[in-house]
């Protein structure tokens, strides 16, 4: 069953708050992301989880560069940890801590600017198998997945995979321009494959689920192709998955609103220019939209 992600259906699908709901109702995420030279990547993910309506967020970030996310999000916590300090990445010795700590979060984005070190490959492999909360994997995630996806078929918990067709291509091995000739047809393909929920980034996202259903995305624009939106779009998924939303419905209500918020700006600031942080802070706007 395919449909297409529009204004009525994302009515139709984003719950009311309760007026005696509290934070708790809405789920805390944890981020893993950020690393030297990609601390906005971080940043952006922290900030779209905070936007998309996550009751807490918390960024696991490297130790080294915990008093740049300290400084820059106000409304975010950190969980700073050991690195191997010649990368300024997270590596595998991280894992124990990040399960331990993950254990009462209701669902983790990995990935945005995670570093692409092999250290930092084999805690993805480790974790992306046995975190038991749902995830949402995307950018430096993805690349350390390519030809390792078995690591995804033994997850603990849903996994929601988010690549651009760049990244598609190295995570099964096809060419970019095979991908875009039949954004739908891969899609489905990669869902079976990975046994995860399947977003394919783009002009007309698609999304694709292992059990058959599919959606194709109208909203969003070309301002959108400007860095740092994909990591917007990375932690509104996980904050909705957090606010219990069943994950074929997160990942499709998440590539609606990111896209619609774009189309709010693109109306208001102009067809480009507008930046990925602009993104996050708009979607309350585009939540207004459709309530
Ligand atoms: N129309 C609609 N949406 C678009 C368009 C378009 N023409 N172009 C891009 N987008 C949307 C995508 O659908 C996606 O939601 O913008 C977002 C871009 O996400 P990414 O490609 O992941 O880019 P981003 O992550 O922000 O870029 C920073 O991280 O993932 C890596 O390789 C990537 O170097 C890049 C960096
Ligand atoms: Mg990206």
């Amino acid at each position: 069953p395919r449909f297409l992600l529009n204004e009525s259906w994302a009515a139709n699908h984003l719950k009311p708050r309760g007026p005696d709901s509290h934070k708790g109702t809405y789920g805390h995420v944890a981020v893993l992301a950020g690393s030297s030279g990609k601390t906005g990547a971080a940043i952006l993910t922290c900030l779209g989880a905070l936007r998309g309506g996550a009751g807490l967020v918390t960024l696991i970030c490297p130790k080294s560069l915990n008093h740049i996310f300290e400084t820059t999000l106000t409304e975010a916590m950190t969980f700073p940890l050991e690195e191997e300090t010649d990368i300024q990445s997270l590596s595998y010795q991280a894992f124990d801590k990040i399960i331990s700590f993950c254990r009462d979060k209701k669902a983790v984005a990995i990935g945005p600017g995670f570093g692409i070190h092999r250290e930092t490959f084999e805690l993805v492999h480790r974790l992306v198998a046995h975190l038991d909360i749902p995830a949402v994997i995307d950018a430096d995630a993805i690349t350390a997945l390519a030809g390792e996806v078995f690591h995804l078929r033994r997850a603990q918990a849903p996994r929601i995979l988010t690549p651009h067709p760049g990244e598609l291509a190295r995570l099964l091995d096809i060419s970019k321009e095979k991908i875009q000739e039949n954004r739908l047809e891969i899609a489905r393909l990669a869902a079976k494959e990975t046994e995860s929920i399947v977003v394919l980034k783009g002009a007309a996202t698609v999304v694709a689920s292992p059990d058959g259903r599919e959606a194709v995305n109208y909203s969003g624009n070309p301002g959108l192709a400007t860095g740092g939106t994909g990591d917007v779009l990375t932690g509104l998924i996980t904050a909705l998955l957090a606010q219990g939303y069943e994950p074929f419905i997160a990942a499709s209500l998440g590539v609606y609103l990111h896209g619609l918020s774009a189309d709010i700006l693109a109306k208001r600031k102009g067809p480009f220019g507008f930046v990925a942080k602009e993104v996050a802070e708009t979607l309350p706007n585009a939540i207004k939209e459709i309530m």
